[in-house]
C-alpha cells in the first residue's frame, strides 16, 4: 500500500519532485529484488544442489516419477454465509491417493467434488469465506511442508487463443523448466509431452476461441493437462476433465490420465457421471454426496460394499450410473426427497461406521508393527521430499528472458487475432463514417462553433470508449490465465505487464489513427498538416490511457461481466467532467481534481487548443457572437492551456493506471490457506479395508505402498488425538 501511495505521489507531483521520488522508489525496489535473487541463487550453487538439479532433469525427462501418497483425514470445509451462520461444504471427508493409481472422485452436482479437489490441491484462497480443517499429509508430512510437485487442471480450459499447441507447450517449457536445460533438451521434452498427450496431429493447430476455429474440446483439455505437466508433477488433480466432451473425446482424455497414473503419477480426477469404460479405468473411488463421504476405496470393491448394504447393481448396468442414482437426492416430490435423503443418511452412517472400525484396526496394527519399519519409510519419504522441495525452488527464466518470451507471446496474440482486429477496425471505420456524415464539411458560421466542440467531444469519447470496451472484454480472462501461470511460479508481474503493453502499442495505435484520419478531413477541421498530425497524436495517447483504465478495472473486477459494468460507469464520470458538459471553473472545490483526472477532459481540451486558434467565425444575424477561435477557448476556460501541458497530464493519468494495474495484480498474487488441524478427536480414517490393487509403477513407489496401509492410516489419527 505504501509503495502504491509513494508511486502515485511520484506520478502526481511536479516533475522536479516526482522524477527523483520515482527514481528513488525504483532504486529501492531494484536493490530489494537483487537481494532476493542473490539469496535464491546462493541456494542453488552448492555441489549437492547441482546433483539435485541433475536428478530433477532426469525427473523432467520422465525417467522417474517421484512417488507421492496423499492422505486426507476428516477434511471439513466451512463456508461463512451472509447471515453469519456457516454452511458445511465438506463434512469430515477422508481418503487416500496412491502413486500409480487413478482415483475417481464421483458425486452429484454440488456434492463438493471441486471443493474437495481444491482443498487437496491446497488451492483454497487465503482470506476467503471458506475455512478448512482436518489433516492433509503428503508422504507422511503435512502437505504444505512436503514441497512435492503437483498439478491442478481446472475445469475451465484457458489459453492464449492464437498460439498453436506447439507454441503453448513450448512457452510453458521455456518459462518453467530450469534455465540450465539446453534448448534441445527442452524441445525434446515438449515433443515427448506431445506424444504422451496424443496431440501430435494437432501440433500446428491454433487453440482458437469463439471467433476463431481451433482445437476440439478434448484436445483443449489434453493441452491443459500438458501445460500442467511441464515440470513433471507427481500428483495430478483434474477437475471434471470430461464435462462437455463427447464420449469418444472423454475416453481419450481419461486414457491420458490413466496412462499418467500407470507411469507412477498419483492422479485424482473428479467426474460427474462416467460411462462404464471410463469407470473401469478408476483404481480407487471416492463417492461424495452433499459434502459427505459415502465410499472411499478400491473402485472394484464399491459395488460389493453397497451390495452388503442391500443395494444390488443389476447385471449389465453401468456401475457409475447405478452409484450416481444411489447417492443422489431426488427432488421430484417431497416424498421422493424424504425417501432418498433417508437412504443417503443410511449410506453415510454405514460408511462412517466402517471408517471407525478401520481406524480401530489400524491403531492395533500400528502397535503390532512397531515403529522401526515405518520410521524407515518416513526417512525415505523425507529424502524424496528433499529432492522435490529443492527441485521446486530451481530458478526459472530470468526477468529479461521472461520479458522476451512474454513479448513474443503477446505480439503473436495481438497480430494473429484477425477477428478482433477486424471488428475493431470496422467499429472505428463505421464511427468515423457516421461522424463524418453528421459533421460533414463544417463551415465557419456561429453554429459551427458548437458543432466543432461537439465533434471534438464525441471524438474523444468514442476513442476512449472503443479502447476501454475492447480491453474490458479481453483482460479479465487473460488475467485468469496469468493468475494460473503465476500460481505455477512461471513469471513476475513486471515482465508480464511490460511485455503486454509493448506488444499491444503498435496495433492499438492503428485504430484511433484510422478513425482520426477519416474524421479530420471529412469534417473539415482546421486545415493544417501539423494540426492534423497533432490531432492523431492526441487521440492515440488518449486511446492508450483508456486502455490503461481498462486494465486497472479489469484487474480489480472479478469477471468480464463485472468489468463491463464498472468500466463504463467510471468512464461516465470522466465524460461528465470532460470539459464540455461542466465548465472546470464552475466545479465545486471538493471536485476540482475530477476534471484534472479526466482522460476525456485532457483529450478534449488538447483537441480544442489544437483546433480553434487562428480560426475566424462569421457574425450571427445581430452582428454578435464569438468571432475568433481564441474567444471560444476563453469561453471554455482553455485560453491558458497548451497541447504539451495536456499531453503531460494525459501521460500522468496513463502512468497512474499502469501503476495501479501493476500494484493490483501484484497484491492479488495467488495466496492459499493451509489446512488447520481439527480440534475434535479423529473419528475416522480412510479405508480401503482391503490391500491396494497392484499397479504398474516404479519399485520406489511400491516401496512407499509397502508400508503397512493400516500403520500409515493410523498416523494422522494419532496426531489428531494428541492435538485434542
Ligand atoms: N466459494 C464458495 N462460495 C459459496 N458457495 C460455495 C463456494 N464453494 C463451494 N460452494 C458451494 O458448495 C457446494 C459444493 O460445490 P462444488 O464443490 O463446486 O460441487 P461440485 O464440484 O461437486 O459440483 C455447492 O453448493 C456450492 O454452491
Ligand atoms: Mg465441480
Amino acid at each position: 500500500m505504501l509503495g502504491f501511495l509513494l508511486g502515485t505521489a511520484a506520478i502526481c507531483a511536479p516533475p522536479q519532485i516526482g522524477i527523483p521520488l520515482g527514481l528513488g522508489l525504483a532504486g529501492v525496489r531494484a536493490i530489494a529484488g537483487r537481494r532476493r535473487n542473490a539469496r535464491q541463487s546462493k541456494l542453488h550453487t552448492s555441489d549437492s544442489e547441482q546433483k539435485l538439479e541433475a536428478k530433477f532433469e532426469k525427473v523432467l525427462a520422465n525417467d522417474v516419477v517421484e512417488p507421492v501418497e496423499l492422505l486426507w483425514t476428516n477434511l471439513t470445509c466451512d463456508l461463512k454465509v451472509k447471515d453469519g451462520s456457516t454452511k458445511q461444504i465438506l463434512k469430515g471427508v477422508s481418503g487416500v491417493a496412491r502413486p500409480g493409481r487413478l482415483v475417481g472422485l464421483m458425486g452429484p452436482s454440488g456434492s463438493g467434488k471441486t471443493s474437495l479437489l481444491t482443498a487437496l490441491a491446497g488451492r483454497v484462497p487465503a482470506g476467503s469465506k471458506l475455512s478448512l480443517t482436518g489433516s492433509l499429509l503428503v508422504n507422511g508430512s503435512p502437505a504444505d511442508e512436503a514441497g512435492h510437485r503437483q498439478a491442478f487442471v481446472q475445469q475451465e480450459d484457458l489459453f492464449y487463443s492464437m498460439l498453436s499447441v506447439q507454441e503453448t507447450l513450448k512457452m510453458a517449457a521455456d518459462l518453467r523448466l530450469p534455465q540450465q536445460m539446453s534448448a534441445e533438451a527442452r524441445e525434446a521434452y515438449v515433443k515427448q509431452l506431445v506424444g504422451v498427450l496424443g496431440l501430435a496431429k494437432a501440433i500446428e493447430t491454433c487453440v482458437g476461441d469463439e471467433k476463431t476455429r481451433g482445437l476440439s474440446g478434448g484436445e483443449k483439455k489434453r493441452l491443459s493437462i500438458g501445460c500442467e505437466l511441464v515440470g513433471s508433477p507427481s500428483l495430478i488433480f483434474c477437475d471434471e476433465p470430461t464435462t462437455g466432451l463427447d464420449s469418444f473425446q472423454a475416453e481419450k482424455v481419461m486414457s491420458t490420465l490413466k496412462s499418467l497414473a500407470a507411469s507412477g503419477h498419483t492422479v485424482v480426477a473428479s467426474i460427474h457421471q462416467p460411462r462404464s469404460s471410463i469407470f473401469a479405468m478408476f483404481d480407487d473411488l471416492v463417492l461424495l454426496s452433499e459434502g459427505q463421504p459415502v465410499y472411499s476405496g478400491p473402485a472394484d470393491q464399491a459395488l460389493a460394499h453397497f451390495e452388503a448394504l442391500g443395494h444390488h447393481c443389476p447385471e449389465h448396468y453401468n456401475p457409475a450410473e447405478f452409484l450416481a442414482d444411489l447417492i443422489s437426492l431426488d427432488f421430484a416430490s417431497p416424498e421422493a426427497e424424504a425417501d432418498s435423503r433417508a437412504r443417503l443418511n443410511k449410506l453415510v452412517a454405514a460408511w462412517r461406521a466402517k471408517e471407525a472400525t478401520a481406524a480401530a484396526t489400524a491403531a492395533t496394527a500400528k502397535k503390532a508393527a512397531g515403529s522401526s519399519s515405518s520410521s524407515k519409510d518416513m526417512a525415505r519419504a523425507a529424502s524424496t521430499d528433499l529432492v522435490m522441495r529443492r527441485a521446486a525452488e530451481l530458478p526459472r527464466a530470468g526477468p529479461l528472458r521472461q520479458l522476451r518470451l512474454l513479448l513474443v507471446r503477446s505480439w503473436r496474440q495481438v497480430v494473429r487475432d484477425r477477428a478482433t482486429n477486424f471488428s475493431r477496425a470496422m467499429s472505428n471505420l463505421s464511427s468515423a463514417i457516421v461522424f463524418g456524415a453528421i459533421f460533414f464539411r463544417m463551415r465557419t458560421g456561429q453554429s459551427s462553433i458548437q458543432d466543432r466542440m461537439g465533434l471534438l467531444q464525441v471524438a474523444s469519447i468514442n476513442t476512449a470508449m472503443a479502447s476501454l470496451v475492447k480491453t474490458l472484454n479481453i483482460f479479465p480472462r487473460e488475467r485468469t490465465i496469468v493468475a494460473r501461470e503465476r500460481a505455477r511460479g512461471a513469471y513476475g508481474i513486471l515482465p508480464y505487464l511490460s511485455a503486454k503493453l509493448a506488444a499491444e502499442l503498435p496495433v492499438g495505435a492503428l485504430f484511433p489513427l484510422l478513425f482520426g484520419a477519416i474524421v479530420y478531413p471529412v469534417c473539415g477541421l482546421h486545415p493544417s498538416l501539423p494540426r492534423f498530425a497533432k490531432f492523431l497524436g492526441i487521440l492515440t495517447l488518449e486511446s492508450f490511457t483508456s486502455q490503461a483504465l481498462g486494465l486497472a478495472v479489469g484487474a480489480v473486477a472479478p469477471s468480464t461481466e463485472a468489468a463491463m459494468a464498472i468500466g463504463p460507469a467510471v468512464m461516465l464520470v470522466w465524460i461528465v467532467f470532460g470539459g464540455y458538459y461542466v465548465n472546470a471553473d464552475n466545479v465545486p472545490t471538493l471536485f476540482k481534481w475530477l476534471p484534472r483526472a479526466s482522460l476525456i477532459k485532457q483529450a478534449f481540451e488538447a483537441l480544442c487548443v489544437n483546433e480553434f486558434p487562428g480560426l475566424t467565425f462569421e457574425a450571427d444575424a445581430n452582428g454578435g457572437g464569438m468571432r475568433t477561435g481564441e474567444q471560444v477557448l476563453s469561453w471554455l476556460s482553455f485560453d491558458k492551456s497548451t497541447i504539451p501541458a495536456r499531453a503531460a497530464s494525459q501521460a500522468r493519468i496513463l502512468l497512474f493506471y499502469y501503476w495501479a494495474t501493476f500494484c493490483i495484480l501484484r497484491a492479488s498474487a495467488p495466496r492459499y490457506q493451509t489446512v488447520r488441524p481439527d480440534a475434535s478427536p479423529a473419528t475416522s480414517v480412510p479405508t480401503p479395508a482391503a490391500e491396494p490393487a497392484k499397479s504398474a509403477i516404479a519399485p520406489a513407489a511400491t516401496a512407499a505402498m509397502a508400508m503397512p496401509a493400516a500403520a500409515k492410516e493410523a498416523a494422522p489419527a494419532a496426531v489428531k488425538s494428541a492435538a485434542a
